[in-house]
């Protein structure tokens, strides 16, 4: 059981003074039992600098995820693997062996799977072979973080919604520039929404319009507490 969980937006397209930022999105997911990193930006130097600022002790992580191979995503887990011990790292099945090189010990997620209690995984969903995780908090519900969408902000949430049983509380990430539909049908599905990294301009004011009462803004350095 999560009894609480608190994200820590490392690197966000929209800056904070004081942090480093870029393209990217990097979240760190606490709970009482464990610390994963969700994605680690583009570049390794961000997460350095924003993990020193920000005091986050990076270096005592229990498991990475990798949403997909895209550079603004896996590009700082280099450092990561620098300054930790073959950390185990969830990924997507992929030819492209890169975070081997970097010291981290990768763990392909080929289905959709629970990964340890509370926290599932869509598997590999689309032609980019993307992956959301789902972690449930107690007396809440499920939590739903997405690197950059490419199958569908709705269809990843809607898959962990199944696949967990558990009705959705929040879905953060980047949105990949969804159409009005696929926000529509997410917000008949998620009680709080969380529109980052690439989910555009465009999709950030219409949930923010439309949808006022459920939308959290975020920006590098943000963090979130659950409950
Ligand atoms: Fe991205």
């Amino acid at each position: 059981m999560v009894k609480s969980l608190r994200l820590t937006v490392i690197n966000d397209n929209v800056g904070t003074e004081g942090l480093k930022n870029d393209w990217g999105w990097s979240v760190l997911l606490e709970s009482e039992k464990w610390r994963i990193l969700f994605d680690a930006d583009t570049e390794p130097e961000v997460i350095e600098h924003n993990d020193r600022v920000m005091g986050l002790n990076l270096k005592n992580l229990d498991y990475g995820f990798l949403s997909h191979y895209h550079g603004d995503h896996y590009g700082g887990f280099q450092y990561i693997g620098k300054i930790t011990q073959n950390l185990r790292v969830f990924t997507p099945p992929s030819s492209y062996k890169i975070l081997e090189k970097w010291n981290l010990d990768v763990v392909e997620v080929e289905k959709p799977m629970k990964l340890m209690d509370d926290v599932w995984s869509t598997g590999p969903m689309g032609f980019v072979r993307e992956q959301a995780l789902g972690i449930k908090v107690d007396s809440l519900g499920l939590i739903v973080i997405v690197g950059c969408s490419h199958p569908g902000v709705d269809s990843l949430a809607y898959k962990l919604k199944i696949l967990s049983g558990e009705d959705v509380y929040l879905t953060i990430g980047g949105f990949h520039s969804p159409s009005k539909r696929r926000l529509d049908n997410l917000a008949k599905i998620s009680k709080y929404i969380t529109p980052a990294h690439c989910s555009g301009e465009e999709a950030k004011n219409y949930v923010k319009s439309k949808y006022r009462e459920k939308f959290i803004e975020v920006r590098t350095g943000s963090k979130i507490t659950l409950p």
